[in-house]
């Protein structure tokens, strides 16, 4: 039985604070929901941690979508939020609406996420008519590296948070189930975790948030510059690159394979095999 959106209400309500985690492919996915993280998201931030990309611009749906049906056949007990990708959702509704169909129809995902605020409040609520769960995602909205100059903190004076405080509630009147918060004050997601009865979800934005989200790539230490606000709780770069270099060592030295790598053929099966050899014959294969 797949975790549903309406479960994320439930969770805020009774103060049970939310894990999630990004995943992009199905090993990663699969360590997720055994890890017993219950929310997954397959963001666009596949653009820069799998993809090689420097934003999260250049993603398409066909890579959403490619990516998202990969982590559900890996967590199907899991609620799988797919990201529309920018400009899947900025120049029409009908667009956006037929967009956010393809990531549940042909990804499998139970909802999508958008990036913006009052500008996109009618489009959320337009999908969430239809349907589809959404989740909005304010602050620092990766899509628009361009427009806001960096990756920078957003929020920090009077006017940023009360527009940042209006997008929220707007975004929740439009149907959305939930909403990121991506590095903002820990004392404006506060506040904003107050004002709504749906769930925040921060990242880079404190503990004052209904549940949290981190990029994998950023926790498990594969990212060459890591967030200051990703803990690092494993160093795998560390660990995958001992490992590989270990294995390139033993394969120059013959170490690798051994015997118990290899499979062996039946003694008889051989000495008919060199007999064939040594007497000249064909194998009769
Ligand atoms: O794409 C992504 O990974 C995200 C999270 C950082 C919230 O949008």
């Amino acid at each position: 039985m797949p975790m549903r959106t309406t479960k994320l209400l439930e969770m805020k309500q009774a103060g049970e604070r939310i894990p999630c985690v990004t995943a992009y492919d199905y090993p990663t996915a699969l360590l997720a929901e055994e890890a017993g993280i219950p929310v997954i998201l397959v963001g666009d931030s596949l653009g820069n941690v799998v993809l090689g990309y420097e934003t999260t611009v250049p993603v398409t749906m066909d890579d959403m979508v490619h990516h998202t049906k990969a982590v559900m056949r890996a967590a199907p007990g899991s609620l799988v939020i797919a990201d529309m990708p920018f400009m899947s959702y900025n120049a029409s509704s009908d667009e956006a609406l037929r967009n956010a169909g393809r990531l549940l129809q042909e990804g499998g995902a139970q909802a999508v996420k958008l990036e913006g605020g009052l500008t996109i409040a009618d489009t959320v609520r337009r999908i969430t008519e239809s349907g589809i769960p959404v989740m909005g995602h304010l602050g620092l909205t990766p899509q628009s590296v361009n427009q806001l100059g960096g990756y920078r903190v957003q929020g920090r004076t009077l006017p940023e948070a009360q527009r940042m405080l209006d997008a929220a509630e707007a975004l929740q009147a439009a149907g959305a189930f939930a909403v990121v918060l991506e590095t903002i004050p820990n004392q404006l997601a506060e506040v904003v975790t107050k004002r709504l009865t749906i769930p925040t979800i921060g990242i880079g934005a404190g503990g004052g948030c209904d549940g949290q989200i981190q990029v994998i790539h950023d926790i498990l230490g594969l990212t060459q510059r890591r967030p200051k606000h990703a803990k690092l709780y494993a160093d795998l770069n560390a660990v995958i690159g001992q490992a590989l270099r270990g294995y390139a060592e033993e394969v120059r030295t013959g170490a690798f394979p051994a015997d118990e790598h290899a499979v062996q053929i039946d003694d008889a099966v051989l000495r008919e095999l060199r007999g064939i050899i040594e007497g000249g014959g064909e194998l009769d294969c």
